[in-house]
């Protein structure tokens, strides 16, 4: 399973992609906004900090100017995946990016339906939102599962599923067990993977045990 950060914050990126566990980068218009940074100096720094795909996304909403968009994403660096939101204009843009060889990242996805138009039309991420769904009373793992289920059932479809819009180490081991092929995750998120009170506690019993045996390693 590839983990992805979900931040424009290129100090936090850094400092995540120094543990090794970093496969990807998402970003988004509020993140890049949040930010204050330059988009393209902005992506162009990311791309260097990280081998994978860092999705950058088009703010154009009919396909020709996100195209348009696109080239000059494209031209920041050869892992920029081209972000773009889950329109009719955005499923015609990412036929002729796939076509060309690109890699789309289609985000803003809320149903199945939705997932399986995106595959079809060439995708190779398709990024479910989660927490937003969570967050108005939807089962948003159910989500999940479901695209796991249509994508499996067809194995011409090859479109990633990139889980988004997480906000919790649940929503973490719940993509896991549906075998998402991504989570894109913020950082505070991803830090909280490790957390357990009985690893704390239990390292603090063996150091104290191990200092009391006036031993040493080194
Ligand atoms: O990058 C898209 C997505 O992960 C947004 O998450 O928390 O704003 O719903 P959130």
């Amino acid at each position: 399973m590839k983990f992805f950060v979900d931040s424009a914050d290129s100090e936090a990126i850094q400092e995540l992609a120094a543990t090794g566990m970093v496969d990807g980068v998402t970003t988004n218009p509020s993140l890049v906004a949040k930010s204050g940074r330059d988009f393209k100096e902005l992506v162009a720094e990311i791309c260097d900090m990280v081998d994978g795909p860092v999705s950058a996304e088009v703010t154009a909403i009919e396909s020709e100017a996100m195209l348009k968009e696109a080239d000059e994403l494209l031209a920041i660096a050869d892992n920029v995946c081209i972000k773009v939101p889950l329109t009719w204009d955005g499923l015609k843009a990412t036929r002729a990016l796939a076509d060309k060889g690109k890699m789309v990242n289609v985000t803003l996805c809320f149903s199945a339906n939705q997932a399986l138009l995106a595959a079809k039309a060439g995708a190779a991420f398709i990024s479910p939102f989660v927490g937003r769904l969570d967050d108005i009373g939807a089962d948003g793992m159910g989500l999940i599962a479901d695209i796991r289920q249509i994508y499996d059932n067809y194995p011409e479809l090859e479109t990633e599923i990139l889980v988004a819009s997480v906000r919790s180490p649940e929503h973490m081991r719940a993509s896991a067990l549906i075998g998402a092929d991504v989570a894109t995750l913020p950082p505070d998120v991803l830090k909280s993977l490790i957390s357990h009170p009985l690893t704390d506690k239990g390292l603090d019993a063996f150091l104290a045990d191990w200092q009391k045996s006036g031993q040493s390693i080194a």
